[in-house]
């Protein structure tokens, strides 16, 4: 399978219009809020109802920037996607005209990626560019080409776009990665569905997300079922048919609320937010001294124990699931930067995920990055609003957390990152009883 180890593609997407929020810090936020449907699940759900060519529906599906976007990319390959109300969406990919996935889309939102797969199996071939994304990394695409050609798919690279054709049809088979990614996982399990024959995916990445997806597939007449904790299995079919799905309740944002009630000491209870997929965030958070209680669907959150500086440092290191996950370690690191003692972050993931920290420490804290997988944080530090920027969309929720704990306003810049991912934040925040506003840049 040689061939040129692609280059990063740099495209320069359209300029967004610019915003900020507006923080005042120092309010121990309480009340209830409900939890949105996972991006990390819906992206994929519209990707894999490209599958059949009768009408899927997807319901709890979140009002984020990403989905529009993946919505509108669906739209500019011939896909109908409708959008009967907020949090719904139907989709009918009959006659698919044109499978190209433009270098605008993959520059904004790296999932775009994750139409290679139901595209070349329904469809034979595409062309798709090499995906952009959050700048937490090289992020390369390697894996999710070599599991395409281990199930027949032939893939050349040239100037930042992948050409993809099966003759015929995909042939199940062996997929083997060399270490756990969530995407390749569920780009090779989609291709899978309509391959020739039995497919073998590990190790397959056991995030709920995936779990999600599979649930999904399964109601379109999929047979595709997870026989091991990291191992997926597929026999492929000839077709799919349409189904109706709810999305997965997002616990990278259930995490975010459960800091942002940790570090502004307040209590909150957030509502659709099942625990059971936040195993190692909510033992961290025990031993960090936050009260969190479960119930069927309810998370109470009691964060008191900042007033009488009872958080403890804590030693965290990011893995795939059911490990901590590794985008909860930015909100974490917050939370750390309140906790008294010295606690060491490790991302195991990602090689650039700590480098936002630097913002963090202009607010006060007391943070080092030892390298691009490691960095301690000593506290408590009191954090004091300034100007900061966002990179990325998680690093962007945590300065929300950071200026939420912090005394005076803090403006951040790049709001743009954090509507990507996360539902109507500032509402969310303000019924919480946060101070804070979202403006475009120079107002
Ligand atoms: C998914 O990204 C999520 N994104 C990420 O969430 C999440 O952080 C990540 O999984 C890990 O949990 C979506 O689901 C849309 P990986 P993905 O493939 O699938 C390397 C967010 O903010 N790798 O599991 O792209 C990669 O560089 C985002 O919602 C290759 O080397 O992540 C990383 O080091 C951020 N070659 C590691 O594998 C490849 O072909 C794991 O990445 C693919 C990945």
């Amino acid at each position: 399978m040689a061939d040129a180890r692609p280059f990063h593609w740099e495209f320069t997407p359209p300029p967004v219009p610019r915003e900020i929020f507006r923080v005042e810090g120092g309010r121990p936020l309480h009340g209830r809020v409900a939890v949105s449907g996972s991006k990390n699940a819906a992206l994929k759900l519209l990707a894999a109802a490209t599958l059949t060519g009768e009408r899927c529906r997807l319901t709890n599906v979140p009002e984020i920037e990403d989905v529009r976007v993946m919505a509108e990319t669906l739209r500019d390959l011939g896909v109908v996607v409708d959008h009967p109300a907020a949090n719904v969406y139907e989709i009918a990919s009959g006659d698919v005209d044109w499978l190209f996935v433009p270098l605008e889309a993959a520059a904004k939102m790296r999932a775009s990626f994750i139409l290679l797969g139901p595209l070349l199996a329904r469809f034979g071939r595409v062309i798709i560019s090499n995906p952009g994304g959050d700048r937490i990394g090289r992020r390369p695409v390697d894996l999710h080409v070599d599991a395409m050609r281990a199930l027949g798919a032939s893939i050349d690279y040239r100037n930042g776009y992948y050409f993809a054709t099966a003759p015929g049809r995909l042939r199940g088979g062996e997929v083997r990665f060399p270490f756990v990614s969530v995407m390749g996982t569920e780009n090779a399990m989609l291709a899978a569905t309509l391959a020739e024959g039995h497919t073998v995916i590990r190790p397959a990445a056991q995030e709920p997300e995936v779990d999600d997806l599979i649930g999904f597939l399964q109601a379109m007449g999929a047979a595709v079922k997870r026989t091991q904790p990291d191992t997926i299995e597929v026999e492929g079919r000839k077709r799919l048919r349409g189904a109706d799905h709810r999305v997965v309740p997002d616990r990278i944002e259930t995490g975010t609320f459960v800091i942002a009630a940790a570090v502004t000491g307040g209590r909150i209870t957030l509502k659709g937010a099942p625990c059971d997929h936040l195993g190692a965030f909510l033992e961290t958070m025990g031993l960090i001294g936050v009260g969190v209680t479960c119930g069927s669907d309810t998370i109470e959150v009691d964060g008191s124990a900042l007033h009488d500086g009872g958080f403890r440092a804590c030693d965290i290191e990011t893995a795939p699931y059911p490990g901590l996950a590794t985008d909860l370690q930015p909100p974490t690191a917050v939370l750390l930067s309140q906790a008294n003692g010295v606690s060491r972050i490790h991302e195991t993931i990602f090689e650039d995920r700590l480098e936002w920290l630097s913002e963090v420490r202009r607010m006060g804290a007391s943070v080092e990055v030892l390298d691009p997988h490691h960095a301690t944080i000593t506290g408590p530090s009191t954090l004091v609003g300034t100007e900061v920027e966002i990179g990325d969309l998680r690093a962007g929720a945590s300065l929300i957390l950071a200026a939420l704990a912090a005394q005076g306003t803090t403006t951040i810049h790049g709001a743009h990152h954090v509507h990507r991912g996360y539902e109507n934040i500032e509402r969310k925040f303000l019924d919480l009883g946060a101070s804070i506003s979202r403006t475009a840049e120079g107002q």
